[in-house]
């Protein structure tokens, strides 16, 4: 039997930091206040770069720790939901960027904050069926693009960011022991961006007409309760899915939206601090980067070995919500 085993990681953050302070400075919030209700402290903003370029850096870097050329790749799929075009997808922009051949398939996964633990999942199933060898995962998103500055509801949570890995299948006991993705279209209110969409001259009133704002909107109490609600049944069916015990969690790598979330998650499962990565104080809720982008810093910091069993967990807009385990 097939699996698909992660071989290198790789991640990649937007120079620019700001931290609470800074967002003082712009609407009426404080540092007390995001740091008590959320866990964050500072975030990146990408400035004057793209998501392709955040993209393939973190690619590059995963490339390298896996000791893959680019030429080997066969399958790129990348979870985000602010592409800098609408189409080629940024997997295509991917592709050229970092010399991946020619003929490999290419595509871009649009499920929020879930986006890379989908992006995970549509690779795995390609993986384990034959239909490709060795493939590239990537979970960017730059939500400051996606922000109204003006509303301290949002702005003060999200930043940029992304992270990599390179799979390959092969037989034996490692890697992704299973993976689950949902979703609930009825509740996507709860968490949107409507973009920006040009009028066209057919319509009635064409120019006169209010334009919805094209800006994140959440309604961020009750998606917290949802959220806490929905990473427990996740958890729970990533364990059972897996045929393992919560006591054989090596880490857990959830979702870095808000502290309270991820600790309501470990409390759930019994976890101390050390079988839990957090780094939402440094980056923020960075969507679709940020598992990808905690793992990386987990793998690169030593807080993984050989066999040690890893859960990922994600929830967002959509809403749609999904987990995976992995044995490194
Ligand atoms: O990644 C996808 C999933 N996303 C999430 O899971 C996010 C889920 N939601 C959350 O993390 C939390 O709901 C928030 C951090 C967004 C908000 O925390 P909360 O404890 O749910 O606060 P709240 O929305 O109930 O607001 C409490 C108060 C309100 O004032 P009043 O009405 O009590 O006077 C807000 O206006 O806090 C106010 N507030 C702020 N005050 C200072 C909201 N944002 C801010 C702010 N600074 N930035």
């Amino acid at each position: 039997m097939l699996r698909a085993k992660i071989l290198g990681t790789g991640s990649y953050a937007p120079q620019k930091v700001i931290t609470n302070r800074d967002l003082a400075g712009i609407v009426e919030t404080s540092d007390e206040w995001i740091t008590s209700r959320t866990g964050i402290r500072e975030r990146r903003v990408a400035v004057n770069e793209t998501t392709t370029e955040m993209a393939s850096k973190a690619g590059k870097a995963a490339l390298k720790a896996a000791g893959v050329s680019p030429k080997d790749i066969d399958l790129i799929v990348v979870g985000t939901v602010t592409p800098e075009f609408t189409f080629p997808s940024t997997a295509c922009f991917v592709q050229s960027t970092l010399g991946i051949k020619p003929g490999a398939a290419a595509f871009d996964v649009s499920a929020a904050c879930s986006g890379f633990l989908y992006a995970l999942d549509a690779a795995e199933k390609y993986l384990k069926t034959g239909a490709a060898k060795k493939a590239l995962v990537i979970g960017v998103d730059a939500f400051s693009r996606l922000m109204d500055w003006t509303d301290r509801t949002t702005c003060v949570l999200f930043g940029d960011g992304a992270g990599a890995v390179v799979l390959s299948a092969e037989k034996g006991a490692k890697g992704i022991l299973s993976s689950n993705v949902h979703s609930d279209g009825r509740r996507w209110e709860m968490l949107y961006a409507r973009g920006v969409s040009q009028k066209n001259p057919f319509e009635d009133n064409p120019h006169d007409a209010p334009r919805p704002s094209p800006h994140l909107k959440m309604q961020g109490n009750e998606t917290f309760k949802i959220a806490v609600r929905t990473m427990g049944s996740a958890i729970n069916e990533a364990i059972e899915n897996s045929g393992i015990k919560p006591d054989d969690i090596t880490l857990l790598i959830p979702h870095q939206a808000n502290e309270r979330i991820i600790n309501a998650a470990k409390d759930r499962l019994k976890l101390n601090d050390e079988r839990v990565y957090t780094n939402l104080d440094r980056f923020g809720n960075t969507s679709a980067g940020s598992i990808p982008l905690a793992l990386d810093e987990a793998v690169r910091g030593g807080r993984i070995k050989d066999n040690d069993i890893v859960l990922f967990v994600a929830f967002g807009g959509g809403l749609t919500w999904a987990s995976a385990v992995v044995r490194w």
